[in-house]
């Protein structure tokens, strides 16, 4: 083979291990969006949220603001609704400044107190 063929060669076998490393990114992505993980959104609301509500029923917390199971149980706070509300809450309530992640986790968990 001439080195100008194998120069041509190699640079085809880059540019196949980066279609290939390109793919397996943009397959992967849209997974970690959409798993969104209630026992992960648990933990993070015993950390940051007892000391105003009661997050987990029979648990510990404050009663000045309702309860994760009193608000997951209220048909008028939708999914988007709790989604908007945990990006931007308005006093009382301090802006706990959560990620995207932390708020879809979050979310799962307070829907996951819905009486069946
Ligand atoms: C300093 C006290 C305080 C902390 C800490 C706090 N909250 Fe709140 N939260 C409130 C109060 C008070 C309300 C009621 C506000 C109202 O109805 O106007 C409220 C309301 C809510 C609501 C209901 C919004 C609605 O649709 O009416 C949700 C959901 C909520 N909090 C989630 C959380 C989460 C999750 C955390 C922890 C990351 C948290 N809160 C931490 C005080 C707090």
């Amino acid at each position: 083979m001439s080195p100008m063929m194998r120069r041509i060669d190699e640079i085809m076998e880059i540019k196949i291990w980066l279609t290939f490393v390109t793919f397996t990114i943009m397959t992967m992505a849209p997974m970690q969006v959409s798993a969104a993980d209630a026992q992960k959104g648990l933990e993070h609301a015993r950390q940051r949220c007892t000391t105003c509500h009661v997050v987990e029923p029979g648990g510990k917390g404050s009663d000045q603001a309702p309860a994760f199971r009193t608000i997951a149980n209220d048909p008028s706070r939708t999914h988007a609704k709790l989604e908007s509300w945990l990006a931007h809450p308005h006093p009382p309530m301090p802006n706990p400044n959560l990620t995207r992640f932390q708020i879809d986790n979050i979310v799962a968990y307070i829907q996951s107190l819905k009486n069946p």
